[in-house]
């Protein structure tokens, strides 16, 4: 029998935290990971003196659990966030939480909370936040050798309030990334860099900050928690290409999809905020985001506004959107292997 769902308004939930029944915990000691559990303790106790704490030695990932129309329970390519979870572990020094085991802890835990997965057609979806931080005590800059790997999930509505309705951002004088820096792995520290901009953007009336690079600020990078895309007035879809992004695995999608399933010319290549004018369509990709369309983007007073305007999303983007979530929910027939079945 199908588990009861929880009595929650679907159709109202903003982008929050709810704890839900269980969640995975792991530990990392004396050199190898535990089996890991589910666990209904939502809190974390550790030693004031932990890596996390005193050196921010942490990373995480983002993914989402969806009700198929005809009622199943299916992850949109997990392997790709173990993938990049891996990595992101590499480069802080991290234990790496092998992919497979990570697969499998997602799935156990979306399993242990089916009651809390969103039905079909609400508008809301099952976020998953695996993480992982350094538990043990370090005084001295060095890695911690004590880790804690977690993942709990939570019923989200929409990144963006307003929904699928296009947002204004501002170009941003801070940075949130160096060359050579850590802005293509899922570092927490990423997102503390961005905490005064994104405050001060909403201050100033902007949903999000558009970063340009940190060395020239001639070229596109990202937002706080989204990859672009863009439409060209021929209906090319480009998008930023920079080693200090995060590889967005919807990002990677869309370019799949635009070339292989709509037909379209699909294109990453460094992008010049110069040409951003001349653009069509603008969207934020993700996990969070879905894709979320721009409307204005206001560059020191001076805005842009694309002719897709602020009421809808532009068509092509409105195709990538369709095509992608009818993907996701289980309307349109996946590639090969984009779509993980909760059994
Ligand atoms: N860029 C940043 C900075 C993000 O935080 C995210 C969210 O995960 C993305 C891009 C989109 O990545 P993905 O499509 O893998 O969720
Ligand atoms: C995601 O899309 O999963 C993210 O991590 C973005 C974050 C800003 C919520």
């Amino acid at each position: 029998m199908k588990m009861e769902k929880k009595n929650i308004d679907w159709a109202n939930l903003s982008f929050g935290y709810m704890p839900t029944d269980l969640r995975f915990v792991a530990n990392y000691k004396d050199g190898k990971w535990d089996e890991g559990t589910l666990t209904g303790e939502a809190t974390v106790q550790m030693s004031e003196c932990a890596g996390v704490l005193q050196y921010s030695q942490s990373c995480f990932e983002g993914l989402k659990a969806y009700t198929t129309e005809d009622g199943r329970i299916v992850m949109f390519r997990p392997d790709l966030n173990g993938e990049r979870m891996e990595n992101s572990c590499k480069r802080l020094e991290m234990p790496v939480f092998p992919k497979e085991k990570f697969i499998k802890a997602v799935e156990a835990v979306v399993k242990a909370n089916e009651a809390w997965v969103p039905p079909y057609g609400s508008g809301a979806t099952l976020y998953i936040r695996p993480f992982m931080f350094a538990s043990g005590p370090v005084i001295g800059v060095k890695p911690s050798d004590e880790y804690q790997m977690r993942i709990f999930c939570t019923p989200v509505g929409p990144y963006f309030k307003g929904g699928a309705k296009p947002i204004t951002i501002r170009v941003c004088d801070f940075d949130r990334a160096a060359p050579n820096g850590t802005g293509h792995i899922k570092a927490g520290l990423n997102y503390a860099m961005s905490l005064h901009a994104i405050v001060d953007a909403h201050k100033a009336g902007f949903d999000e900050n558009m970063y340009l690079d940190a060395v020239t600020r001639t070229k596109v990078e990202e937002t706080g928690g989204a990859n672009f895309i863009f439409v060209t007035k021929d209906g090319k879809v480009v998008t930023p290409k920079s080693n200090s992004i995060l590889p967005s695995i919807t990002r990677r999608s869309l370019m799949y999809v635009a070339k292989e399933v709509l037909g379209l010319e699909a294109e990453e290549r460094e992008i010049d905020f110069e040409e951003v004018k001349d653009f069509a369509e603008c969207g934020l990709c993700g996990t969070a985001a879905v894709i979320s369309p721009v409307g204005k983007i206001n560059d020191h007073g001076k805005e842009i506004c694309f002719p897709s305007g602020m009421e809808k999303m532009g068509p092509v983007i409105q195709k990538l959107y369709d095509t992608l979530t009818g993907i996701q929910m289980g309307r349109i027939t996946p590639p090969e292997g984009w779509i993980y079945e909760i059994k």
